[in-house]
C-alpha cells in the first residue's frame, strides 16, 4: 500500500492503486476551497454568534443537533456544492462524461462526549462496502477547517486484506433508507440504529491519519477499513466526503476484492454523472441489483 502526494498519475492508473489499497493525496485546489468557504459560510451563519470550532461550550447537544438537522441536508443540497465537486473531480484529472459522484456530506467530530450519535455519528471501524457501496467505489475526503491528528479520520490499512468477522449480512441499503435516515436528528444520546460492525476485536493500530490542509483531500477505496479518531482535542471537526465510481469500472465489475462484505442491496442508483447530473444507465444500476430495492421501495 502506498500515500501518493500530488501524484499526476492518469485516472484510469490511479484507480488501479486505490483498488489495491493506497491512499492518493491532493493539496487544495480551486475549487475544493471554494467548497470548503461554502460550507464555511453555511456553518457560520448556523451557529452565530458563537465560534464553530468551539460551539460546544455555548450551547446544548440538542441544540446543536437541531441545528445540523437543518445545516447538513441544506449543505448537501445546496446547488454550489454540486458545481464545485465537478471542479474537483477535472482539477484531479478524473474525466467527468465517465465518473460519476454522491453529494457530499457534512461530518462533525465534538470533543469528548459532546456529541456523538445520530446526526454528528462518530463512526466506528467500517468500510463502506459493507454499507452495500460497490467495490468500485472511492471515497474522497476533506477538512473544512485545519486539521489536527486528533480530530480527524483515521485508516486502518493491516486489514485491506484481511477479513474481518462482522454483521455486514443484516445490512440492507434499501432497507436502512426507508426506516433510519429520516429519524438521524432523534438519535443524540444513544444511536438504536443497527450499522455493520466488527464482530473481533480490531486492533486499530497501526493506523494512518492524513492531515491534510483545508481544501486538500485525499482519496482511498470503499474497501478500506476507517474510523472516526475520538476527538480528544477541543476543537470541533467538520469535513465533507463524497463518493465517485467510474462507468468502465461499474460495467467491468473491476475494483477493489471483497474480503468480509455479506450485505445487500446496492448504492449504485446514487452515483451522478460529472457531466449533467445524470443517473448511471439502467443497465449498469441493475448488475448490481439484487431484488431488495423493491423490497424496500420507498411507499
Ligand atoms: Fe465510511
Amino acid at each position: 500500500m502506498n500515500i501518493y502526494v500530488d501524484s499526476k498519475m492518469s485516472d484510469d492508473s490511479r484507480r488501479k492503486e486505490l483498488y489495491r489499497g493506497s491512499i492518493f493525496v491532493h493539496s487544495p485546489s480551486p475549487s475544493a476551497l471554494r467548497l470548503c468557504q461554502l460550507a464555511q459560510s453555511m456553518i457560520e451563519e448556523a451557529f452565530h454568534p458563537f465560534d464553530p470550532l468551539t460551539v460546544h461550550q455555548h450551547i446544548t447537544p440538542e441544540k446543536c443537533a437541531e441545528i445540523l438537522a437543518v445545516l447538513k441536508p441544506r449543505f448537501i443540497h445546496h446547488p454550489e456544492s454540486k458545481q464545485c465537486i465537478q471542479g474537483i473531480l477535472s482539477e484531479a484529472g478524473c474525466d467527468l462524461s465517465q465518473t460519476y459522484f454522491d453529494v457530499p456530506r457534512m461530518r462533525t467530530a465534538y470533543p469528548g462526549d459532546y456529541l456523538k450519535s445520530g446526526i454528528a455519528y462518530a463512526f466506528h471501524p467500517h468500510r463502506d462496502t459493507w454499507y452495500s457501496a460497490p467495490y468500485c467505489q472511492i471515497n474522497w475526503w476533506m477538512p473544512i477547517y485545519d486539521l489536527n491528528s486528533e480530530n480527524g479520520m483515521a485508516l486502518h490499512p493491516h486489514y485491506f486484506d484481511r477479513p474481518i468477522k462482522n454483521s455486514s449480512r443484516g445490512y440492507n441499503y434499501h432497507k436502512w433508507n426507508l426506516e433510519s435516515r429520516q429519524n438521524a436528528a432523534q438519535h443524540v444520546k444513544s444511536d438504536t440504529r443497527v450499522q455493520p460492525r466488527a464482530e473481533e476485536p480490531i486492533e486499530l493500530d497501526p493506523q494512518v491519519r492524513l492531515v491534510c490542509k483545508v481544501g486538500g483531500a485525499y482519496q482511498f477505496s470503499a474497501a478500506s477499513l476507517h474510523s472516526t479518531v475520538p476527538n480528544t482535542s477541543d476543537v470541533i471537526r467538520y469535513s465533507i466526503d463524497f463518493r465517485t465510481v467510474h462507468l468502465a469500472d461499474v460495467l467491468g465489475r473491476i475494483g477493489a476484492r471483497n474480503v468480509d462484505s455479506e450485505c445487500t442491496g446496492t448504492t449504485m442508483g446514487d452515483y451522478l454523472r460529472g457531466t449533467d447530473f445524470s443517473h448511471l444507465p439502467n443497465e449498469a444500476i441493475s448488475m448490481y441489483q439484487d431484488g431488495t430495492e423493491v423490497m424496500y421501495a420507498k411507499a
